[in-house]
């Protein structure tokens, strides 16, 4: 009997895209060399929108999760929403009417996401979601006009938790497009523990020593930051009530905050240095000693993963951190009012703390004492989510 070739498209184009595609690559690849005696073959392409394109963003991640070079590039840039959204869409769909795939698979909740999504079915390409169904119920949110909008028009429904599936149900979403997975976001994490493990960032930022028996302790408890959506640092009074805290709090422990580009521009527009201290790995002024708000370059997949296991409180207003500080049992407090991912509050160790700056020095003080919530990992987030979704696509299309 003749084999049959899928042609599938895998799409990123942002940061937080990456490590969602690249279990899935793991998961096709082994599909095909396990599935050698079937009857399908699974062809892929990568194709990088370029929504972000730094090394910083983008390069860095290729290589800590080895992901294979881009077939292809679109290079739309940053812009506006609209001018962003539009130029994935003209591009995207110009390489589809060429490729001609079976399938367009996109993964999370960015203005990419929802541009492929929407060229594809245009064309009347499939489109599977990979992490559907997260609601943060905030349609000021442009993530969540993403998640809804591609949810509405994808033909395969991936969601890594039960609400998912239940906020799917309420939209009219028919059952037989929803499939529970996992998170394939956990997939990498957990794929990549060990090569984390060996990266030396808590080094280059002076957090360790090196003793004479060899071992490399702690020199000081942190806290690691991560800030960028627009509610908070577009808005200079809602930026100012958490730097109020940020500063509070490092008079206690050192906080490193990996800065997004767009944070640090805001920081300069609104003229607000003077609260921060300009740390490089490659010229570190950290000493435990010293307290305050640390600056550093955003950092590569594995780096960060390894300051994430280390720190004794993780601040941030980012959705796939709340998951993987749930993972790693880390204490996480979600610089948001809402949050898309609500099973890392039932199960895990996320508390909202939004802008109010009194709940975020509470809370972060009852952790430093050593009150922090505890939590456990949610079902299904085993490492395992792409195995299920390559196994069931290729045996539905
Ligand atoms: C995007 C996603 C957000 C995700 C975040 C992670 C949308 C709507 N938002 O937000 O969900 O959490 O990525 O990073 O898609 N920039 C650079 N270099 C880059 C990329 C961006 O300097 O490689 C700067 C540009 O000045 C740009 C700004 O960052 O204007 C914002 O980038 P953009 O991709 O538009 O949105 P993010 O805020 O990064």
């Amino acid at each position: 009997m003749r084999k049959c070739t899928r042609k599938w498209i895998l799409v990123v184009g942002a940061r937080p895209n990456f490590m969602k595609i690249a279990p899935l690559i793991r998961a096709i690849d082994e599909y095909n060399r396990s599935c050698q005696s079937s009857l399908v073959t699974i062809q892929y392409q990568l194709i990088h929108t370029g929504q972000h394109y730094d090394l910083n963003m983008s390069d860095s991640f290729f290589r800590d999760l080895s992901l294979p070079e881009p077939n292809a590039h679109l290079g739309v840039g940053s812009g506006t929403h609209a001018e962003q959204t539009g130029r994935v869409m003209i591009e995207f769909e110009r390489l589809l009417q060429e490729e001609k795939p079976d399938l367009v698979l996109v993964v999370g909740d960015v203005n990419s996401t929802l541009a492929c999504a929407l060229a594809s079915v245009k064309l009347h390409v499939p489109v599977a979601h990979v992490e559907a169904g997260l609601r943060s119920f905030d349609r000021s949110m442009p993530e969540e006009i993403n998640r809804l909008l591609t949810d509405a028009i994808s033909n395969y429904l991936f969601t890594p938790s039960p609400d998912a599936d239940e906020n799917l149900k309420k939209e009219g979403i028919l059952q037989n497009k929803i499939f529970l997975v996992g998170d394939v976001m956990v997939d990498s994490l957990l794929f990549n523990l060990e090569k984390a493990k060996k990266s030396n960032i808590l080094e280059q930022l002076n957090l360790t020593q090196k003793t004479s028996t060899g071992h490399c302790p702690l020199l000081t408890a942190y806290c690691l930051l991560t800030l960028h959506r627009p509610s908070n640092v577009d808005n200079k009074g809602a930026f100012l009530k958490i730097i109020t805290a940020l500063t509070e709090i490092s008079k206690r422990i050192p906080i490193i905050f990996p800065a997004h580009p767009r944070t640090r521009k805001q920081i300069e527009i609104f003229a607000l240095q003077r609260y921060f201290i300009n740390s490089s790995p490659h010229a570190p002024c950290l000493t435990p000693q010293t307290c305050g708000i640390h600056i550093v370059d955003p950092l590569g997949y594995l780096d960060f993963l390894k300051l994430m296991m280390h720190s004794t409180i993780v601040m941030t207003d980012s959705g796939g951190i709340q998951e993987e500080t749930t993972v790693l049992g880390i204490p996480c407090l979600t610089l948001r009012d809402t949050t898309e991912r609500p099973i890392t509050i039932t199960h895990g160790t996320n508390v909202l703390v939004w802008n109010d700056t009194q709940k975020i020095i509470d809370e972060s003080f009852k952790i430093i004492d050593g009150r922090g919530k505890n939590g456990k990992c949610p079902e299904m987030w085993d490492g395992k989510a792409a195995e299920r979704i390559v196994d069931i696509l290729a045996n539905t299309l």
